[in-house]
């Protein structure tokens, strides 16, 4: 058995932000756009009004200032409220694969070994822009890298559960350097005419380089355990798929509403907190590792209130400044990159011998943790 490690990680951060402001700016025309032309189902009270979205309930709810996008002029335009990407054509690399080289290059450079060097790349994201040929694949031939790829899907947890996969290929010894790669282009499925979630979710791409601790070049963090759980639950859903133009409208099928991310944020709210902190709190016992023990969380970025009770429930106590670092202000939701942004803009400075925990949760429900020991 191998000694697993991550030697690298990497950020793609989108050039174009929407901050709160502009996207309040763009809700409410949107719905003073749409309430106009259904004024008079309106006041035959057939149909509700939409109501109108503000950048203190936003705050307040979720901690959310800004968000980083591929395309923002598509979102902010009242008459469209989507991003507007470029179809490429099959001979172009394809937009998550785009991402990808981005973040890999980065991650690849901080744990000083070059692309070819790599024999499993796996491509772990919420949403994958085909079905095959795999993402993966293709990120694999961007970069010149050797070995085999697949892509993998747990929604939030995505990266975790891919970084499970990938340790479990390295200790057993069929992979020796693996990536995994999570380009999210969480824009493209979240419903920006929806005041309930239009300001949750970022685009944003993170890699993981994982290596045998005796390949180790520099810095490193050796993984002393991974966990993974899963629970059903239709609280967080997306029903768009292939099986679309099997339906009796065909290709046709209206722009319905449960195409896009749909939650209920209440219930999500309720019933993940207490799974995340029970999952936390049995690995790392689990691990030998005392709540005194841990140095720092780098949690899932849906929400500050979610993640202050959670670091309460870890640590029982209070975390102190640093202790738990949130990257959500700045990046909104980016799904299963959340946790890995914040792992790989805020883990530099511990010390040898440091331990923390990485934490994603979300759709599934599924939550994933990865306890790192700084080497
Ligand atoms: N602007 C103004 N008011 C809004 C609003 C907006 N953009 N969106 C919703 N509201 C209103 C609601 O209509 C509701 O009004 P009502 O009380 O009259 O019905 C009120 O504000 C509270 O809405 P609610 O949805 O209950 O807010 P919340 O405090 O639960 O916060 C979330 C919403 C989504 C931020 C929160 O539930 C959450 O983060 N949940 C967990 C989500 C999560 O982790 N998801 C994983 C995704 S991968």
């Amino acid at each position: 058995m191998f000694q697993p490690v991550i030697t690298g990680t990497g950020v793609f951060t989108p050039s174009e932000i929407i901050t709160n402001a502009e996207l309040v700016d763009a809700f409410n025309a949107y719905a003073e756009r749409k309430n106009t032309e259904n004024a008079a189902a309106i006041s035959t009270g057939e149909m509700e009004p939409i109501g109108i979205s503000n950048e203190e309930f936003i705050v307040s709810a979720s901690g959310i200032h800004q968000r980083y996008v591929m395309d923002k002029s598509g979102i902010l335009d009242p008459a469209v409220m989507r991003p507007q990407l470029r179809q490429r054509s099959d001979d172009e690399p394809g937009i998550m694969t785009e991402m990808a080289v981005d973040a890999c290059a980065k991650a690849l450079d901080k744990a000083g070994i070059s692309a070819n060097q790599i024999d499993l790349v796996i491509c772990a994201a919420s949403n994958h822009e085909r079905a095959y040929p795999a993402i993966a694949i293709e990120i694999q031939q961007a970069l010149g890298a050797g070995g085999f790829g697949f892509d993998m899907n747990v929604a939030c947890s995505s990266a975790t559960f891919g970084i499970q996969a990938a340790a479990d290929m390295i200790r057993s010894g069929s992979v020796k350097k693996a990536l995994v790669v999570n380009p999210e282009i969480c824009s493209a499925h979240l419903e920006w005419r929806d005041r309930d979630c239009h300001f949750i979710f970022g685009d944003v791409c993170t890699a993981t380089v994982l290596e045998r601790k005796e390949d180790a070049k520099g810095d490193h963090f050796e993984i002393l355990g991974t966990k993974c759980l899963t629970q059903f639950s239709n609280n967080i859903r997306n029903n768009n798929g292939f099986l679309r133009r099997t339906r009796e409208e065909g290709d046709d099928l209206p722009d319905r509403r449960d195409m896009q991310f749909m939650q209920n944020g209440r219930k999500v709210f309720k019933e993940v907190l207490p799974i995340v902190s029970k999952h936390i709190l049995g690995h790392i016992e689990e691990l030998g590792v005392g709540q005194d023990g841990l140095k720092r969380l780098w949690l899932h970025q849906a929400n500050k209130t979610m993640n202050d009770f959670i670091g309460k429930k870890v640590l029982g106590r209070v975390p102190e400044e640093g202790e738990q670092p949130n990257i959500l202000q700045d990046y909104a939701n980016t799904s299963s990159a959340g946790s890995i942004i914040a792992f790989s803009k805020y883990s530099d400075d511990l010390a040898p011998s440091d331990t923390g925990v990485i934490c994603s949760f979300g759709a599934g429900y599924s939550v994933g943790s990865v306890v790192v020991r700084r080497g």
